[in-house]
């Protein structure tokens, strides 16, 4: 069925700047990490990416290693790009990424200039693009010099292939001096994408201190640490979720899912419950709180999660006291 975009999209999402950069991000964008590989059913994923777009996400991320099979998700990105999304391409920010493995051999993982071009050009290919819009490294490589890594970002955008770079999981020391050596190149760094939820909270110990000094965006990933923090696995691990799945490739297992954890995610559910939200929603603003986090990213399975999550930028703001009970409850002391 041929897709119009509505014409009421950009009404209700907020946009905000990355950094101190001219580019403006939604406060929400869409991860292609799961639900969009070959395994996956296809006319879901349309419908969730036409439902972004309709709602002003104009961000969708992905990268080299996104299926399963790896490189999947490029795939099946560029074929609804193509069918629906075409003659919005200049209303669309994309990203893609490398650092992982993703082919067999020396040149197929980590940071050198020769997996970091390949793999870029395998991206475009898969999504029948000229360019992204960002490139990240994906993760820190310690035994390849920074300079090259950062060097190859350089090259990326001089050639046209990326119009921006950014970095993904560096920590704070190391984020400082990538951001040196790219500033010298004259390519500054964009943006970072750390992990960031009520339970993985290591980017408040000096990270986003570098970024806001800097000037650098910050997008997070796995806000609702892949499902944990909602209230789907309160009474076990439903058949259909990402939990039972054993899609590997980084994916929640069942292990994962402690009693522990559950005691904690049932008091943040009550709380959400008199904030009027889901625990989804609640996650989700508490992680959009602090204004250095430009936008969070959201991954869903299906269209009806994805309006949930959207739902949230209708009550955002917490109280002081429900920000102080929420840290009880994550030391414990609930
Ligand atoms: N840079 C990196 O290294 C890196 C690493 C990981 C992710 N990312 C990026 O971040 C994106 C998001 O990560 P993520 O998928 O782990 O995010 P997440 O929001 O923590 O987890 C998404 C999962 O939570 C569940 N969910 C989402 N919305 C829900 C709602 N409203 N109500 C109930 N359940 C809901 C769904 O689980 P079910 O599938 O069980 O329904 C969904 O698949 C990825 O797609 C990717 O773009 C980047």
């Amino acid at each position: 069925m041929n897709y119009q975009a509505s014409p009421n999209r950009y009404n209700t999402m907020r946009y905000n700047r990355c950094g101190q950069s001219g580019l403006l991000l939604p406060a929400f964008s869409l991860g292609l990490w799961h639900n969009f590989g070959e395994i996956d059913n296809y006319e879901n994923g349309r419908s969730i990416i036409r439902k972004a777009f309709d709602a002003g996400i104009t961000h969708f991320d992905l990268a080299n290693n996104y299926g399963p099979p790896p490189g999947s998700a490029e795939t099946t990105f560029g074929k609804m790009l193509k069918s629906d999304l075409a003659s919005h391409r200049d209303e669309i920010i994309v990203s893609t990424k490398a650092g992982w493995q993703m082919w067999e051999g020396p040149y197929g993982d980590h940071g050198s200039k020769k997996y970091l071009m390949a793999s870029l050009d395998q991206s475009l290919m898969r999504m029948g693009l000229d360019y992204v819009d960002i490139f990240y490294h994906h993760r820190p490589d310690p035994d390849t010099p920074l300079e090259e890594t950062m060097g190859t970002l350089d090259l990326m955008v001089r050639q046209g292939k990326a119009l921006y770079v950014g970095i993904s999981s560096y920590n704070a020391e190391e984020t400082r001096q990538a951001l040196r050596v790219l500033k010298e190149l004259g390519t500054p760094c964009l943006i970072h994408q750390p992990r960031y939820s009520m339970f993985d909270r290591w980017i408040e110990d000096g990270l986003l201190e570098v970024l806001g000094d800097e000037g650098v965006g910050c997008i997070v990933f796995s806000p609702l640490e892949q499902g944990l923090l909602t209230n789907k696995y309160l009474k076990g691990i439903p058949k259909v979720s990402r939990a039972a799945s054993g899609r590997g490739n980084g994916a929640l297992e069942a292990d994962q899912i402690t009693a522990e954890k559950l005691n904690l995610v049932a008091q943040l559910n009550a709380i959400a419950a008199e904030r009027g939200q889901s625990l989804a929603q609640m996650a989700l603003c508490w992680v959009k709180r602090d204004p250095r986090v430009t936008s969070v990213l959201l991954g869903v399975s299906r269209p009806e999660q994805l309006e949930d999550s959207l739902s949230a930028l209708e009550n955002p703001g917490f109280g002081e006291e429900e920000l102080l009970r929420i840290e009880e409850v994550l030391a414990g002391r609930g």
